[in-house]
């Protein structure tokens, strides 16, 4: 029996326990049949680690798209097929930033219980809309800090050291040679400001230990014991945009944070200021970016997301030598995906067999 079936063996043998008392196997089997046999779960994608996918299997009946719910592909032929595939499930597993629409939660009808999307993130789920219709919504907080924050630092590198001009170099063959050239800027001696030290600002700060930086500044809603464990000092905003030489976006996308870096907080910035994004493209007005960034007011820019994603290749800060651009790779690592559907899929678990959420979001 495999390590899955053993602990889906134990659970239901549990459950047969507490409600019968001590019961022969073929009461155990029955009961497995009957807990599938009452769910739905639908997984809107069909990149969904399987293993994540076996974990469903496992306990309900589970369906999968056969396409993508990603791009233009999820937007049209995937979204199709999840309004057919809705009706009657009890669990949505969400594989994507495209928004969940209020047609697609009235399509599937008012057993839907959970949605678990396999994001940090969940901006593109309708708080309101899932909460007037009780439905929980779980995240994968946690699994993805380690990855996300080595792509932070690999943002933090590549902008300060100039990878998009130097890259470009490479492929042209046409390398600037010289003692003066295409210098950078160090991490090492400077100050590194984080903009919301949740999971990812930790494991970035953590990370960064060997970098020989000066000084860590965070600042959001509080200041954190985790904070002081780390050597990092909470100040106000403006005092972090006014020290940091980088500055680290590390907040969920909401009213609050939306477009938070824009033309007012930029001028706060030191001239030799870097900005880094790992959160959502919006926390930044573009626009406001591009002309701090063309006109040197700050150094350069490091962006794991941007909006819109993809961002086309003509746009024009992809026309700028200043800004290091990665296309949304921060937890995309097989080990990360993995523990981030796994835990998705757990929560469903928990959810329809009446356990605690393990990474709820508060509605
Ligand atoms: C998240 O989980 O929100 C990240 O953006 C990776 O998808």
């Amino acid at each position: 029996m495999s390590h899955n079936k053993s602990i889906t063996f134990i659970y239901v043998a549990a459950i047969v326990i507490s409600v019968y008392g001590e019961s022969p196997a073929s009461n155990i089997e029955e009961t497995a049949n009957m807990t599938s046999k009452i769910h739905k779960v639908l997984v809107s994608s069909n990149d969904f680690p399987a293993s994540a996918v076996n974990i469903l299997k496992d306990f309900f009946t589970v369906e999968q798209t056969n396409f993508l719910n990603f791009g233009e592909e999820g937007l049209s032929k995937n979204y199709e097929e999840l309004m057919n595939l809705i009706p009657g499930s009890s669990a949505l597993v969400w594989v994507s930033h495209h928004p969940i629409t209020t047609e697609l939660l009235d399509k599937a009808g008012p057993q839907l219980k959970i949605v678990a999307t396999a994001s940090a993130g969940y901006n593109h789920c309708n708080l309101k809309e899932l909460k007037s219709r009780g439905i929980q919504l779980t995240n994968t907080p946690n699994v993805l800090s380690p990855a996300v924050a080595e792509i932070a630092i690999t943002l933090m590198l590549g902008a300060a050291r100039r990878f998009t001009e130097n890259l470009a170099q490479v492929r042209s063959g046409e390398w600037e040679i010289g003692f003066d050239k295409v210098l950078g800027q160090d991490i090492r001696g400077s100050t590194v400001g984080i903009i919301g030290l949740g999971g990812i600002g930790q494991a970035t700060v953590k990370r960064l230990a060997g970098f020989e930086v000066a000084k860590f500044l965070y600042t959001g809603h509080r200041e954190k014991p985790e904070g002081k464990a780390l050597n990092a000092e909470f100040v106000p905003l403006d005092t972090l945009l006014s020290q940091s030489d980088f500055i680290v976006l590390a907040v969920p996308l909401n009213d609050e944070t939306k477009h938070m870096i824009n033309k007012t907080t930029i001028a706060k910035m030191k001239k030799n200021a870097i900005v880094i994004n790992i959160g959502r493209g919006e926390l930044i007005d573009q626009e406001a970016l591009y002309d701090a960034l063309k006109n040197k007011d700050i150094y350069a820019a490091g962006l794991d997301v941007t909006t819109p994603e993809p961002l086309p290749k003509d746009h024009k800060l992809l026309t700028l030598l200043n800004v290091f651009v990665l296309p949304h790779i921060g937890s995309a690592t097989v080990r990360t995906r993995t523990e981030m559907g796994e835990l998705a899929a757990n929560n469903v678990v928990n959810a329809l067999t009446g356990k605690p959420l393990i990474t709820p979001v508060t509605l």
